[in-house]
This record gives C-alpha cells, sequence and structure tokens, in this order.
C-alpha cells in the first residue's frame, strides 16, 4: 500500500495549483490525477448532478488503487466529501475555506471571498463562517465565468480582467485586505488579482495549507512511500487533451503521460 499512488481529483485544472504544492511536501510520491474537464464546470450544476459526477470520477481513482484521494476542488469537497468518506475505505483530503487564516491576518477586519455558488451554499463554509467570522464582516462573491476562462486557458484576457474588476472592486472600495481564493481554479488568475487589488492586499490560497495536511495524513496511516526514486504522473482528463496539456507542462517539468478518458 505504501507505494501506491495518490489521487487527485478536480472538476478541471484547477487542482493542479494542489498538485504544485503536494510535490513540494511529498516528492516522492506517485500521483494520478483526473480532471472532468469534459463536465467542467460543477460550480452551478444541482448538487446531485455535481455528486453523481465526482462520484464517477472518484471510482475511476480507486479503481488505480489510489491510497488516498485529495478532492483538489472546494466546490466538490462542499457537495460530496461526506458522502465518499462514509462510502470508500481510503482517507480523503478536501479543500478547507480559508476563514481562519484570513481572520488572523486582516487589520481592516474585512475579508473577501470569491468561489462558486457550491461552495458557499455548502455546509463547510457556513461551518466555517460561524466559527471564524465573529467581528469580520466577510464579502463573498460567486466568481461566474471565472473557471471557464481558466480551463480555456484564457486566464490572462481581458475578459478574465473585466470579470475580475466586476467581482473584486466594489469590495476593494468597501475596505476588503484580505482575499480569500475559495476555487483552486483561481490561483492562475493570481496576476491578474494582483494587478486590480494592488500589494497591499493579502491573497490567501489554501493549497500550501492542503498539501502540508496530506503529508500529516498519509504519516498517521502510514502510508507514505518508502521509495526515494523518481514518480510517476499520469494525467486522465474528459475533457480535450491538448487543453490540459499546456496547463500540465506549465506544471510539471518531468515525464508525464496525459490521457483523454470516458468515464
Ligand atoms: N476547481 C473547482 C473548485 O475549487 C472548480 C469548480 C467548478 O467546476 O465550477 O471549486
Amino acid at each position: 500500500m505504501h507505494e501506491n499512488p495518490i489521487g487527485i481529483f478536480d472538476s478541471g485544472v484547477g487542482g493542479l495549483s494542489v498538485l504544485k504544492e503536494l510535490r513540494k511536501h511529498l516528492p516522492d510520491e506517485s500521483i494520478h490525477y483526473l480532471a472532468d474537464s469534459g463536465n467542467c464546470p460543477y460550480g452551478s450544476k444541482t448538487k446531485d448532478e455535481a455528486l453523481r459526477l465526482a462520484k464517477k470520477s472518484i471510482e475511476f481513482l480507486l479503481k488505480l488503487d489510489c491510497k488516498l484521494i485529495v478532492i483538489a476542488c472546494n466546490t466538490v469537497t462542499a457537495v460530496a466529501i461526506d458522502d465518499f468518506r462514509s462510502a470508500y475505505q481510503i482517507p480523503f483530503i478536501g479543500m478547507e475555506p480559508a476563514l481562519k487564516p484570513a481572520a488572523l491576518q486582516t487589520r481592516t477586519k474585512k475579508i473577501g471571498v470569491l468561489a462558486t455558488e457550491n461552495t458557499f451554499n455548502g455546509r463547510l463554509f457556513k461551518e466555517t463562517f460561524m466559527k471564524y467570522a465573529e467581528g469580520i464582516e466577510v464579502f463573498i462573491q460567486p466568481g461566474h465565468g471565472l473557471v471557464e476562462l481558466v480551463e480555456q486557458g484564457n486566464q490572462d484576457s481581458a475578459a478574465a480582467r473585466d470579470l475580475l474588476e466586476q467581482y473584486l472592486v466594489p469590495m476593494l472600495e468597501k475596505g476588503v485586505d484580505t482575499l480569500v481564493l475559495g476555487c483552486t481554479h483561481y490561483p492562475f488568475l493570481t496576476n491578474v488579482i494582483r494587478e486590480i487589488a494592488g500589494d497591499a492586499v493579502t491573497i490567501i490560497d489554501p493549497s500550501g495549507a492542503v498539501a502540508a495536511h496530506t503529508r500529516r495524513v498519509l504519516a498517521q496511516f502510514d502510508l507514505l512511500t518508502r521509495k526515494t526514486h523518481e514518480p510517476c504522473f499520469n494525467f486522465y482528463t474528459t475533457g480535450d487533451r491538448a487543453r490540459v496539456q499546456k496547463h500540465i507542462s506549465d506544471m510539471i517539468n518531468c515525464p508525464c503521460t496525459i490521457q483523454q478518458i470516458k468515464l
């Protein structure tokens, strides 16, 4: 079991931002990454539909003998992680809305959160909000259209800038000094976000914390690999292979396989 791969699942390429951090914390682990880009975005689908689609992807990763699965998607974590944890034996790691670090860092006591509608509607966001947002004003903004732009490789386009200005300027005008990226696709938009928000705003991406947590869980279950040679990276997409290839080669500078699949 130690040498089995880690599975990573996202509705698309967003989870590559988590993969990048996982590689820093777990450089010897092999990884199977599944992007359900053919069905992306999940953020505005009904909860039942998002759950049904995510389940198919998880079963695909389980057939590849993954020893642990990282749900590198805030939306799928919100709609499905409780079901996965009770249905399957292996550990699941999800994306936690990063309100806690934001609450600790804000000086103006005003935080902005950018995420999908399904993430805002989930139990996890509501619970985290109740726990950490006391005495803090939280401005929530669904990022409609942003995931699609990242999937298309248009994260630095004028369209991305227009949407982000529309979403961020109102919260910045209200005095937000800390911005939580509540969707794993949004770190791809950091350059444009930084241009709009300026250097004084703290941008919080929870990927590093999730990667560190994954390492702790693997250690706790005695699942860390014992090998120290080159790990394998295998990518699967239900969408267009060429489209994900560019994103992957930007993140992974070592040999990997990319396959287009049907679930
Ligand atoms: N990367 C997903 C997330 O973190 C994207 C959601 C979607 O498919 O809309 O929420």
